[in-house]
This record gives C-alpha cells, structure tokens and sequence, in this order.
C-alpha cells in the first residue's frame, strides 16, 4: 500500500482562460499513453456542448475526455489530473476542486505574463499551500523578457521562480529550451500538421559551439547573460521549498508544438509531492490523518449529475485521503452517521467509466447511486470514529438572480432541474414567499453561474428558463427563525430593498443590497439574531 500511495501524483492545471491549458492537457495524455491520436474517439463530439474545459477539448480535438478525472500510469507514476472547469470566472467549483488536489501546474501565456485568473487561482493555492509549478507557455510567439516574466511571478504572486529550464529566444527566433540541470540545450523543430512528440536534439553545455551556432547572435548573448543572471541572483534550488509552496519551479516551451511538455512532466513528477496527509476534526483537537493509514478515508468534492446522458445518474467524486478503498466496502457517512456501501464506484477517463475495485489515497473515485451524499462530506470505512474533514470552504453568495420558468407545462422538469443543480453546488437555490406563489432565487459568487445554470436546465431537462438580476449582495440566516419558528414581515422591521426569504434547508434568511441596509436590520429588530 505505501508504494501505491507513494507513487501517485494528482493535481490540476490552472490559467487564464488561452493561456493554453487544454492544449496542455491533451499534450500530458498523449504522454501517458492515455490518448491516441486525436480524431480517433470522435463518435461521441455531438452528444453536448461544452460546460467544462475538457468538453471544449472534446468539441475542439474530437476527443473523448469530458469530465472530471483523469489518470494514466507515466515513468511509474500513477497520475491523476483533474479538471478544473474553466469559465470565465472564478467558480466555487474550482476551488472545490483545488481542495482535492496536491499540487497545481499554472499555465501562463509567456506574451501576457500573469493575468487576472491565473491570480485569484494562485492565491486559492497559496492559502492551502499547494505547490505550484510553472508552465510559461507560447514561447514560439514572441514572449516577454525571461528576466521580467521571472520577475513578474516574484513580484506579483510573491512566490520564488525558479526556471528549471531558459527559453533560447521567442518568436521567429525560437530555438529551443536550455535544460539548466542537466546543462543540455533542447533544440526546438517546427512539426508540421502539429505531431505530437517534436524531436528535441540534445547537445552539451551553453558553452557549446553547436549552441553558439544554432542561436543567433543576439539569442545567444541574452540566453548567456540569463543564464548567468539566475545563477547568480537566485538561490539554489530547494525541493523543500517547492513542496512548501515557497518556490515555483519555471518550465518554459510550447504546448501547441508539444515542446518543453516532457522536461515539465518529467519535472513535475519528480518535485510534486506524493498524497499528503489532512487535517481531520472530528475529535477534541484537530489530527493529521496519515495516507498510509490502514483505515479507509476521505471526502466529497465534487458532485455531479447527468454526464452521461444515456444515464440519469448522479455521481459524487471521492477524494481518498488514507487507506485502502475496496470495492463493496461499507463506509460510513460522518454527517449523517448512516452506513452505506460503496458498491457502484467507478474509475472515470472523460465520460468513460470502468469499475474501479480498489483504490488508495490520493485516488479519487466516482460513487453512483448515493444519493444522500452532499459535498464536503466525510466517509470513514466501517469502525473508524472520529475523523471529520473540514476541506470545503462555503463561500457566502454575492449576486443573486430570480429565475423564472415561462412554461407551466414545464414546472417539474425545471424544478427538478434546479433543485439537481443546488445539490451539486452550482448555486445556491432561495424562494422567497409572494403571496400563494413561491418566486425561485439563485445566489451565487459570480453571474457567470447563473448562465450555466440555465444552459444545463436547458440541455438536460428541457427546461427554459428566464433570469431576472436583482441588486441584493449578501443574504444572512435569521438565527433560529427556522420552520415553524418563522417571523413573519409584519413582526420585523425590514428596511427598504431588504426581504425576507427562505434558504435550501427551510431556514429564514435576509437579503440586502448593502451593508447599511444588514446593519438597519439588526438596530431595528432588537433581539433578533443574524448568522
Ligand atoms: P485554455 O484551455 O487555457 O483556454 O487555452 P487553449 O488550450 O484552448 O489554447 C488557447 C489558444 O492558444 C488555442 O488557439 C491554442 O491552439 C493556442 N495555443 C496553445 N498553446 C500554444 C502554443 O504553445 N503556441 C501557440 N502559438 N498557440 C498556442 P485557438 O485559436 O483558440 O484554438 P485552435 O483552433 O488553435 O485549437
């Protein structure tokens, strides 16, 4: 058990949306193996558009990898990468994701330097302490100064860079990547029709009279005065910092031409950490839990429904934190305390499943058919006590938005719908009473949210919807207004542009436009609590 466990690697890769991250993806499969050539699982490209970034590499390649995990087996490692999916902006989704994960590669489009996402997604990382690895990326377009990129990621994400390897110019002046470990020059070919392992002609060192020649003048000279910039100004390298998330080690190459992809994989593999113990809450003190544990451990980070159109199925992704995970095995649930029995599990490439028997930390794995799984629960194998992760942050909605269905003969599709969506944490799902009627409140960190909310309602209930935008920015729960307990309006005092509402668990809750309106609230409802 502990080599297993010793050898996988799961992470993700993160960027800015065209940075090249499904490019990057693509290249990484086709180096364990688990790709063939694109174009050849194509059957399947019609089935749905695209709601995460490996649908757009599906729509995009012709490819089978729609969803959520992949692993494959490289240089002895078994890899696991997760798709983080991508929209324009930040999603709890993606921080869910980033929750079960140990380490991240970051693409950044070496003419752009860091752009807005690729912050927001680092700092996710920096406050979990996740390493991060770099991929400068697009070196074959004309790039930033290496010197300023380096400085740039110093500067702005306030990490050390650490370039494993340095770019022999950009642009039409490419020529390749300078190994500085191995102290090899990897020569940069154009492949035509885009082949999938460019050739790297490897020579000696920087010193090299076939380097010299190879670059032009100009190339060498700046690639020289690099070359012994970094290894002057910087430290030297620590696989300790790196796992500490204090250092990023720099990759630099071309996703698009499959170069600079395999001295970052093989990099990767080698610096990133094998599954890393959490912490777990269960008792009166937090405790590390160890992976190599003989008790079977982990939690939900992700739920989903519907990936599969044929089946209409609901799968919650396990991410194994200890132990063994063996198929038929009973687990227990921690927030519920019920025993259910992990039977349906599979192992998930794309939209492919296989069924998985057995499975060790660091693994995740998709159970079906649990329908009392929520995300962020605990599962314990049968006889473990009191372990309880606290991985899953909530984040407090910040837009929200009626959504109404403008056909009645489609009332309970789009309910179901909605309530599907809730459930996997797409949004957060209010009513607010009107009357004899209920009106449907979405609420959600970004508004971007809310238009997949209505394109999955759309494509997998048949349901269409319309949104209307509202200006409240922060909901509170009326302590202990629950059920039966409810105030009524005319018992509060509700400023304007405030209302009253009720949460997903039948709780009382207050939307506010402002601040000002939460804090009239609570000095005009004397004795009345907000949580
Ligand atoms: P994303 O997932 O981060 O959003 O980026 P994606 O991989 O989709 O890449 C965005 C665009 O950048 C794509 O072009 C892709 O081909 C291109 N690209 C990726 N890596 C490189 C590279 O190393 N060099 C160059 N020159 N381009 C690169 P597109 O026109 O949007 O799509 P496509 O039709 O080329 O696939």
């Amino acid at each position: 058990m502990l080599s297993e466990i010793d050898r996988r690697r799961t992470f993700a890769i993160v960027s800015h949306p065209d940075a090249g991250k499904t490019t990057l993806t693509e290249k990484l499969l086709l180096y364990g193996g688990a790709l063939q050539l694109a174009g050849t699982v194509t059957a399947r490209k019609k089935e749905r558009a695209t709601v995460s970034d490996w649908m757009e590499l599906e729509r995009k390649r012709g490819i089978s990898v729609s969803s959520t995990v992949l692993n494959f087996d490289y240089g002895g490692y078994r890899v696991n990468l997760l798709d983080t999916p991508g929209h324009k902006d930040f999603s709890e989704d993606t921080y869910r994701v980033l929750t079960a994960v140990d380490s991240v590669i970051m693409v950044i489009d070496g003419g752009k330097g860091i752009e807005g996402q690729t912050r927001k997604l680092f700092e996710v990382c920096r406050r979990r302490q996740t390493p991060v690895f770099t991929f400068v990326n697009k070196m074959d377009r004309p790039a930033l100064d290496t010197l300023t990129l380096l400085d740039e990621i110093e500067r702005v994400l306030n990490i050390r860079a650490y370039p494993m390897n340095l770019p022999m110019g950009s642009g039409v002046d490419f020529r390749g990547i300078f190994d500085r470990r191995a102290e090899t020059a990897c020569f940069y070919e154009r492949v035509p029709g885009g082949a999938y392992r460019a050739p790297e002609a490897v020579s000696g060192g920087i010193s090299d009279p076939v380097v010299r020649e190879a670059l032009t003048p100009s190339v060498y000279a700046a690639l020289c005065e690099e070359a012994e910039m970094v290894e002057h100004a910087g430290a030297s390298f620590s696989p300790e910092d790196v796992l500490a998330g204090r250092t990023t080690p720099v990759f630099f190459g071309s996703a698009a031409n499959n170069f600079g992809v395999q001295l970052l994989l093989d990099g990767f593999l080698e610096f990133s950490p094998p599954p890393r113990p959490r912490m777990s809450y269960g008792g009166e003190a937090k405790v590390e839990v160890d992976t190599a544990s003989e008790l079977f451990s982990g939690f939900v980070f992700k739920i989903q429904a519907n990936m599969d159109p044929k089946h209409r199925d609901r799968m919650a992704f396990v991410r194994i934190v200890s132990g063994r995970f063996e198929r038929g095995m009973t687990a227990v649930n921690v927030r519920t305390g019920k025993t259910l029995r992990l039977a349906n599990s599979s192992a998930i490439f794309g939209r492919e499943r296989t069924t998985v028997d057995e499975a060790f930390a660091g693994d995740v794995i998709g159970v079906l058919g649990v329908d009392a799984l929520r995300i962020g629960d605990t599962l314990c194998g049968d006889g473990v006590s009191g372990i309880l992760y606290n991985e899953i942050p909530v984040f407090p909605p910040e837009c929200f938005a009626i959504i109404h269905n403008p056909s009645p003969a489609n009332y309970k599709r789009f309910r179901e719908g909605l309530a599907q969506l809730a459930l996997e944490g797409l949004v957060k799902l209010y009513e607010i009473p009107a009357g004899h009627q209920r009106i449907s409140l979405l609420g959600a960190v970004g508004p971007l949210q809310f238009d997949l909310v209505q394109y999955r309602l759309e494509s997998e209930y048949g349901a269409a919807s319309r949104i209307e935008n509202t200006d409240w920015t922060m909901v509170r729960r009326i302590e202990g207004g629950a059920g039966g307990g409810a105030l009524d309006e005319a018992s509060l005092h509700v400023p304007m542009g405030a209302r009253l509402a009720v949460d997903g668990d039948g709780r009382q809750v207050v939307l506010f436009p402002s601040e000002w309106h939460r804090r009239f609230f609570e000095e005009h409802n004397e004795g009345v609590a907000l949580e």
